[in-house]
């Protein structure tokens, strides 16, 4: 079998899960190259790995370059990817800076899998929520048509970066001595805008167009962008809640065609990636703390709207370092060398 010199940029919340998935999955990696801004070692289930400061020259001979460092114009993929691809590597990003660009494929495996063949050097990651939910949806649109989503997202600090994991438990730890509102002024970790123990807030990302988030908007146009339905009515709330990994959404959606909550179970339980878990009855439905870890999305608590005829509700779970950025990552790498 071929194996393939690999790269990974960024050692961060994604990043570790990144090496982790690669060797879980048994990708064919020949050479594995790891960058981040400073060098050093890291353990990553017993395993070292040496990282290297990030340069352009890093890249020659690399096939795949799996970027999970930070967005935006000084961050690591729109400084190194256009060098990466240079030198004839595929560039997977993490991030968002290339995810709207025409000429840049943004792929859900279980989706849009044929959209990577169209690459030209850079293929885009979606944002963790909306992976999950493409995932959980896409074999409902296929059966009864989506015309309407609306979904509140409750999304774990993980979501935002190492950082704000250790927010969360420097917030905690000064609540269990004695702290209890305002933590957030003393604490030293200060990734989010406001205080996460003991706390949610309706804030992720900055405020855009309309009054919704950025994250909102990621939402709505990434899922048309990977579901190839431009018109199809989105409107989300995203809200950050004191879980450490594991995003979970609300879901509303109208169909086209009416579909029984049974069929939706049966269609579920047959679709790839999806892990039905819905028996109301005995308490079974997804839970963040059970899916962390875990590669599949994880759907329960389908009901029909009391209103609407062809109304849904669903409870979407799953965990966002894993199929919500590495796993995904990894299987466009998987689909790239088919
Ligand atoms: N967390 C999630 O659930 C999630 C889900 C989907 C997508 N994403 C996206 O994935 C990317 C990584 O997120 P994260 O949560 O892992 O962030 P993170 O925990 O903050 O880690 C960022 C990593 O990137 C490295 N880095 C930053 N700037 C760099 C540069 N210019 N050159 C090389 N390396 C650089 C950092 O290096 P040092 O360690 O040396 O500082 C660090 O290792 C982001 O674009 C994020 O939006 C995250």
């Amino acid at each position: 079998m071929k194996k393939y010199n690999v790269a990974v940029i960024g050692v961060g919340a994604v990043g570790i899960e990144m090496l982790r998935v690669l060797k879980q999955r048994n990708f064919p990696v020949n050479e594995l190259r790891v960058f981040a801004r400073s060098a050093r070692d890291i353990e990553v289930d017993g395993e070292i790995y040496s990282v290297k400061p990030i340069t352009p020259d890093g890249f020659g001979g690399i096939d795949i370059a799996l970027f999970a460092g930070t967005e935006g114009e000084k961050g690591a993929a729109v400084t190194y990817a256009a060098e990466a691809v240079k030198k004839g590597a595929v560039v997977i990003d993490n991030g968002a800076d290339f995810r709207m660009d025409l000429q840049v494929p943004l792929v859900v495996p279980e989706v849009n899998a044929a959209d990577v063949k169209s690459h030209k050097g850079i293929i885009a990651n979606p944002n963790c929520s909306t992976i999950q939910m493409v995932v959980a949806l896409n074999p409902i649109h296929k059966k009864a048509g989506i015309k309407r989503i609306i979904v509140t997202t409750l999304q774990a600090a993980s979501g935002a970066g190492k950082g704000a994991v250790e927010q969360l438990k420097e917030e905690t730890s000064l609540i269990a001595q004695g702290g209890f509102n305002n933590v957030h002024v003393g604490a030293v970790n200060k990734s989010m805008p406001q205080q996460l123990a003991y706390n949610v807030f309706p804030h992720i990302g900055s405020f855009a167009e309309g009054d919704y988030t950025n994250e909102e908007w990621k939402l709505v146009k990434e899922t048309h962008k990977i579901m190839h339905a431009p018109k199809l009515k989105i409107s989300a709330t995203t809200v950050r809640v004191p879980v450490r990994t594991g995003h979970s959404e609300s879901v509303y959606i109208e169909t086209d065609k009416y579909i029984s909550v049974n069929k939706v179970r049966e269609i579920f339980s047959k679709s790839p990636g999806v892990i039905l878990m819905d028996d109301p009855n005995h308490n079974i439905y997804p839970m963040p703390k059970d899916v962390e870890g875990r590669d599949e999305v994880f759907v329960g608590r389908i009901r029909q709207d009391a209103f609407v005829k062809n109304g849904l509700w669903l409870w979407v779970v799953a965990d966002n370092l894993r199929k919500g950025a590495a796993t995904n990552a990894v299987q466009i790498a998987e689909e790239l060398i088919k």
